[in-house]
Order: structure tokens, then C-alpha cells, then sequence
């Protein structure tokens, strides 16, 4: 008789897609019937899902295949899945099974709805497996879905990328641009509401292509309409955004949405148009700065925040200053910064001009010192401001006081009971910190 493993494990690295991704996998081997695991120790199954838009997210998931080849040696039959993005890579299959040959299980993105059926496969054979599918078949529906207990719930509106920025490789891990039928979605965000979430995350690594490719006059702005009437629903909230499509019937939508937040995630990666151009964003500094002027006008309260990216393959000084001008300009709320990092098949990555990583620590020092600079300041203009907060939790680390987030997505903390949690309060903001902000409740 086959000894059929009982626990499961999922690890996930990279984001908020690959999260949501793993509530997929938690969901598809729990309706198989393994329960969930306390730890890497515990599990029968352990999935690791990957991540690779920069080497470090890598780095990571190899040390962790480090730790799990000690445990597999001492419980060998515990069974090891490597799924995600990494595991897409074109020849990272073949470099697993050479390099770790104890990972039993290798799927990549398009194929993560047939884990059960390859875990099976694994168990039957007692062999690995490696199915990494090269391109998507129909969109799945109606996969079963493990989410996260709490307030908030991600939804899925559209899979893959058609921007091929020249440094990135996510559109080569996640193929093409392809939407979901509005219905699903709509459908999905009815059935979580019932369930009692106050806050739907909707996902794309674009989200304002959704629709281009579904020919049925949705869009993005369409589809933001359309769940106004969603009850229950008391916050919308969606990423990634790109500054290019990002249109003004967008804007307007969400300044007279009551859920929509008004927070405007729009990574601009450079401020040099040279820059710019180099990377395919699709858009100038200009227009980028026209942008932000037309939100900061339709939505005074609006919060701002971007990804910016320094050392690209031939920025100088001046490209360089340029970023840091435009960061002065537009006094973002927040940033993610990130150090240019090399991703092999990338155009980037055969550029000319690489930019020395001394150089790179420094433009990333002197950027994050006036980001944090400006973020205080903003948050420091919060003070006697009196904000919606949506409850989330407890705050850990004090006793008696409550955390949650503001429409702007900015922490705060305050005193108050339990028993609030999922509630929406106004508060007072009495004190600002770098990254979070202090109140109390008012009535
Ligand atoms: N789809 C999202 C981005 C996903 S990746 C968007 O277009 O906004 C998240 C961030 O990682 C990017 O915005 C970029 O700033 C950064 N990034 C992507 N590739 C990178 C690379 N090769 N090196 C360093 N940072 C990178
Ligand atoms: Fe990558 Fe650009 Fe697509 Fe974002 S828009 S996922 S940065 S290619
Ligand atoms: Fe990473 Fe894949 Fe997301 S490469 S950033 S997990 S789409």
C-alpha cells in the first residue's frame, strides 16, 4: 500500500501574484485532502513558489533548498515542489535536476492547476517530475482558493505582461497579457464578500490592459464601475499599474468610486527621458509628470507612491539627477527602490555601460535618504488630520491597540478593542513615524 502524504507546506517568495498563487495551491491540496503543516519539520509536502525578477529573490530560494536537503535526508520521504516563476525560466528544470536532485517536483506558471495530479504522479512513480508548460492554455476557472483569514482578499483580473520593459523578466515567466472574463471576476468578488472581506486586492502586472485582449469593450475602468455595487465590498484596492495606459476616464472613475482608494501606485522607474526610453516604459518624463498634476487635481487627498530603479545600463550622473529632480517634484509618499540587477534574456541585460555596483550603492543611498526625507515630512502633514481606518488587526507589539490601514494605505495605530476589527473608524492622527502613523479613535 502507498503511504500517502498528509501535511503540506507552501513557501512563497516574490508578489502579491505569487501570494495569491499559493492560496491556489494551498486551496487545490486541500481539496485533495493534505491539511496544512506548522513547519518545513512537519510537512509531508513541501511547494516552494518562486520568484525572479531580481538575483536576490533566487538567492533565496537556493538557501532554502540548502536547509530542506538536511531534512529530506533525514525524513526522505517528504516530497519537495518547486513551482513559480524561477521554475519557468527557460532551463531551470534541467539545472534542478542537476543541481538538486532531491527536488521531486518541478511546474512552472501555466501549469500550477495540475499540482495534484503531478503529485500523484510523484508518489506513484517515486521518481521526480518535471512539467514546466511553455505557453498558457485556456484560462482556469473556479480553482479552489485558500485564502488568508483577515480583511482582505486578492482577486486575479488578468495573468502575464505585453510590456517587455528591457530589463525585466517577468513577461517572459508569465507570457502573455491574457484577462479574465468580467463575470468571473465579478462573480469571485460577490462570493468573498459573503464571506465576510471588506477589502478586494484585484491583480495584474498591468492592470490597466484589462480587457484589451477580451474584444468585449471592457476595460479596466469598466470593470472598477461595475463593483461599486458589490455590498459588502467596502475598499478596492488593485496592482500593478503602469503610468502609460493609465487614462484620464481611469482617474475620473476612481474620484467617483466611494471604494475605489485613493492610492496611485505608478512605478516610474527613471526620471531621464533617456532612461526612460532605454527601459520601454512607453511614456516621457513629461508625460509622467502631466499625469501626477492630473491626479494631484481631480484627487487633492490622493496618496502616491512608485518603484524606482537606479544603475540601469548607461545612466550617468545626470540621468541620475534627473531621477532625483522628479522624486522632488513629485514628492511621492513612499518608494521602492531597487538596484538594477542583470536578468539573463533580458535586452538590458546586453547593454552597454553596466553601471559599476559602488556607483549603484551610492545613487541608491542618496535616494533613499530623500525619499525617507519627503515620506516623514508627508506623514508629518497628517498631524490633527482625521482619517477612514479599515481595522485589520491587533498590533503585536502593544497590548490593547489596533492597527489598520488609512484609504491612502498608510499603517496606523491606535488604541482600542478587539472586537472592532473589520470595522471602519475614523481617527485622529496624533503622531508620525517614517512608515507608520499614530492615532486615536474619534467618534
Ligand atoms: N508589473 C509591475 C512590476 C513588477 S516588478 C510594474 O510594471 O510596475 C516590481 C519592480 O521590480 C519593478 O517596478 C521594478 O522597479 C523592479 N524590477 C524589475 N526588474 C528589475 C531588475 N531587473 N532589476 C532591478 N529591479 C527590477
Ligand atoms: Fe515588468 Fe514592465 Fe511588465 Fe512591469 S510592465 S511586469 S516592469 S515588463
Ligand atoms: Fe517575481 Fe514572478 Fe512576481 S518574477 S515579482 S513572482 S510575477
Amino acid at each position: 500500500m502507498v503511504d500517502y502524504p498528509k501535511t503540506y507546506l507552501v513557501l512563497t517568495y516574490g508578489c502579491q501574484m505569487n501570494e495569491h498563487d499559493s492560496e491556489v495551491l494551498a486551496g487545490l491540496l486541500e481539496s485533495t485532502g493534505y491539511i496544512p503543516a506548522g513547519s518545513t519539520e512537519t510537512a509531508d509536502i513541501v511547494i516552494i513558489n518562486t520568484c525572479c525578477v531580481r538575483k536576490t529573490a533566487e538567492n533565496k530560494v537556493y538557501s532554502l533548498l540548502g536547509r530542506l536537503r538536511r531534512l529530506k535526508a533525514a525524513n526522505p520521504a517528504m516530497i519537495i515542489g518547486i513551482g513559480g516563476c524561477m521554475a519557468q525560466q527557460e532551463g531551470m528544470a534541467a539545472r534542478i535536476r542537476q543541481y538538486f536532485p532531491y527536488v521531486d517536483l518541478v511546474f512552472g506558471t501555466y501549469n500550477l492547476h495540475i499540482l495534484p495530479e503531478l503529485i500523484e504522479r510523484v508518489l506513484e512513480k517515486r521518481e521526480p517530475v518535471q512539467e514546466v508548460w511553455t505557453e498558457s492554455l485556456a484560462l482556469k476557472e473556479d480553482l479552489p482558493v485558500k485564502r488568508k483569514e483577515g480583511i482582505r482578499a486578492w482577486v486575479s483580473i488578468m495573468y502575464g505582461c505585453n510590456n517587455f520593459c528591457s530589463y525585466c523578466i517577468v513577461p517572459y515567466v508569465r507570457g502573455r497579457e491574457r484577462s479574465r472574463q468580467p463575470e468571473a471576476v465579478l462573480d469571485e468578488v460577490e462570493k468573498i464578500s459573503r464571506l465576510g472581506y471588506k477589502e478586494i486586492v484585484l491583480l495584474g502586472q498591468n492592470v490597466n490592459s484589462y480587457g484589451k485582449d477580451l474584444n468585449n469593450g471592457i476595460d479596466f475602468a469598466g470593470l472598477l464601475g461595475e463593483m461599486e455595487n458589490i455590498k459588502g465590498v467596502e475598499r478596492i484596492r488593485y496592482m500593478t499599474s503602469h503610468p502609460r495606459d493609465f487614462t484620464g476616464r481611469l482617474i475620473e472613475t476612481i474620484a467617483a468610486s466611494s471604494k475605489v482608494c485613493e492610492h496611485f501606485h505608478l512605478p516610474v522607474q527613471a526620471g531621464s527621458d533617456r532612461v526612460l526610453k532605454k527601459m520601454n516604459r512607453g511614456y516621457t518624463r513629461d508625460e509622467y509628470l502631466s499625469l501626477i498634476k492630473k491626479i494631484k487635481k481631480l484627487i487633492p487627498n490622493a496618496t502616491i507612491t512608485t518603484d524606482i530603479m537606479v544603475g540601469f545600463p548607461g545612466e550617468q550622473e545626470k540621468d541620475f539627477n534627473d531621477t532625483i529632480d522628479l522624486v522632488n517634484q513629485v514628492r511621492f509618499d513612499s518608494s521602492f527602490t531597487f538596484i538594477y540587477n542583470v536578468r539573463p534574456g533580458t535586452p538590458a541585460a546586453k547593454m552597454e555601460g553596466q553601471v559599476s555596483e559602488a556607483v549603484k550603492r551610492e545613487r541608491i543611498q542618496a535616494l533613499i535618504e530623500l525619499q525617507n526625507r519627503i515620506s516623514l515630512e508627508k506623514n508629518e502633514a497628517e498631524k490633527d488630520q482625521i482619517q477612514e481606518v479599515l481595522i485589520e488587526g491587533e498590533n503585536k507589539k502593544v497590548l490593547g491597540h489596533l492597527f489598520g490601514r488609512t484609504r491612502g494605505n498608510k499603517a496606523v495605530f491606535f488604541p482600542g478593542r478587539k472586537s472592532f476589527i473589520g470595522e471602519t473608524v475614523r481617527v485622529k492622527i496624533i503622531e508620525a513615524h517614517l512608515v507608520r502613523l499614530m492615532g486615536e479613535m474619534v467618534n
